[in-house]
């Protein structure tokens, strides 16, 4: 997708930027250590293209897109403690490089300057971007809250469930691109259906990404592959496989996502196993579609070219291929 290449240029020679290299080195190098790691960029992508797409140099909106950015490397920081992950975008987690106190200050930093970003537009524009900023953040707050709440809950209801990813994950993705539109100063209706856009495509990213934890390439990843599964995480895999699958089935799953062994490595194939026999594997792909096709026809009713609609497909479509 060559057309993405004018936003992530800027992107990356504005993020080299973002952060100084001030003292203390133990506060700023973990910042600079998870944006160098890179990622997908998706996020403030998504706000660049979507400012553009609305007849707006793209570039007013790069502080708002870096906002996005850093509050998401700061929100995986954080997940990456809560979670007990060892691995991020194929390198050692912040904590786990450093310590949990480093990761926890680091990630206080992150969110901070987030903020400052915002200080860049004239008092109109920034009350609009940080409302939306701050009410986002907190349903993320709320969002991970359940999902560990889950971990230990043995009566996780799929509705339940799509609502602690559309906290975690979606909102985030449909702020980042009503970002774009604010800047581009679009129309309240437009601002509100790119929003519904994003957070139906960010369900569905969600749904993927818990998929690729599962059934992810170890190699390709840069996670750990089965680390949804030794956490007891109650996903969209695990509620259909325990709904769909037989007495039997359903009855071992929930025994093993109640314990925790030294060895996970026979709970993670015994669970793999059983999330693609019962039909568990394929709803969740069929899941992605149906969010994904959502999104994509709320995206008739925004006011814009078909082209660029096209390229908003386009774009949804690779997410949704992903292998990392
Ligand atoms: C990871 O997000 C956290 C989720 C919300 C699933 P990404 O998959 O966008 O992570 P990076 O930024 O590309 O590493
Ligand atoms: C992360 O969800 C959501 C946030 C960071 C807010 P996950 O815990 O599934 O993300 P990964 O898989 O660690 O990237
Ligand atoms: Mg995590
Ligand atoms: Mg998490
Ligand atoms: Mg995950």
């Amino acid at each position: 997708m060559d057309f993405l290449n004018k936003y992530n240029n800027v992107l990356q020679e504005y993020l080299d930027n973002a952060v100084a290299q001030k003292e203390p080195h133990q506060l700023y190098d973990p910042i600079k250590y998870i944006l160098s790691l890179g990622g997908k960029r998706l996020r403030p992508i998504l706000t660049l293209m979507v400012c553009d797409f609305f007849g707006t140099d793209f570039k007013k909106s790069i502080h708002a897109a870096l906002a996005v950015e850093l509050f998401h490397n700061f929100s995986l920081i954080h997940d990456d403690i809560m979670d007990n992950a060892p691995l991020r975008r194929g390198q050692k987690t912040v904590h786990e490089k450093w310590d949990v106190s480093t990761a926890i200050l680091s990630g206080d930093a992150m969110l901070i300057l987030a903020y400052q970003f915002f200080e860049n537009y004239e008092p109109k524009m920034f009350q609009e971007l940080a409302k939306l900023f701050s009410q986002t953040a907190l349903q993320v707050c709320e969002g991970q809250q359940h999902d560990m709440d889950f971990e230990t809950r043995d009566d996780v209801t799929l509705v339940e469930y799509i609502k602690m990813i559309d906290h975690k994950t979606a909102v985030l993705v449909g702020a980042a691109m009503k970002m774009g539109a604010i800047v581009a100063e679009a129309s309240e209706n437009d601002k509100d259906k790119i929003y519904q856009f994003g957070r139906n495509l960010g369900i569905a990213f969600q749904l993927q990404d818990d998929y690729l934890d599962v059934f992810g390439n170890p190699q390709t990843f840069g996670k750990q592959v089965g680390g949804d599964i030794i956490s007891n995480k109650k996903t969209f895999l695990y509620l259909m496989a325990v709904g769909q699958g037989s007495s039997v089935q359903a009855e071992e799953l929930e025994h093993l996502f109640s314990i925790n062994p030294k060895d996970p490595t026979d709970k993670i194939s015994t669970v793999r196993e059983i999330f693609l026999t019962s039909g568990a594997a394929e709803a969740t792909r069929d899941e992605i579609e149906k969010y994904s096709n959502h999104a994509y026809s709320l995206l008739e009713t925004i006011h814009i070219s078909e082209e660029k609609k096209e390229m908003l497909h386009q774009f949804g479509n690779s997410l949704m291929q992903r292998n990392v």
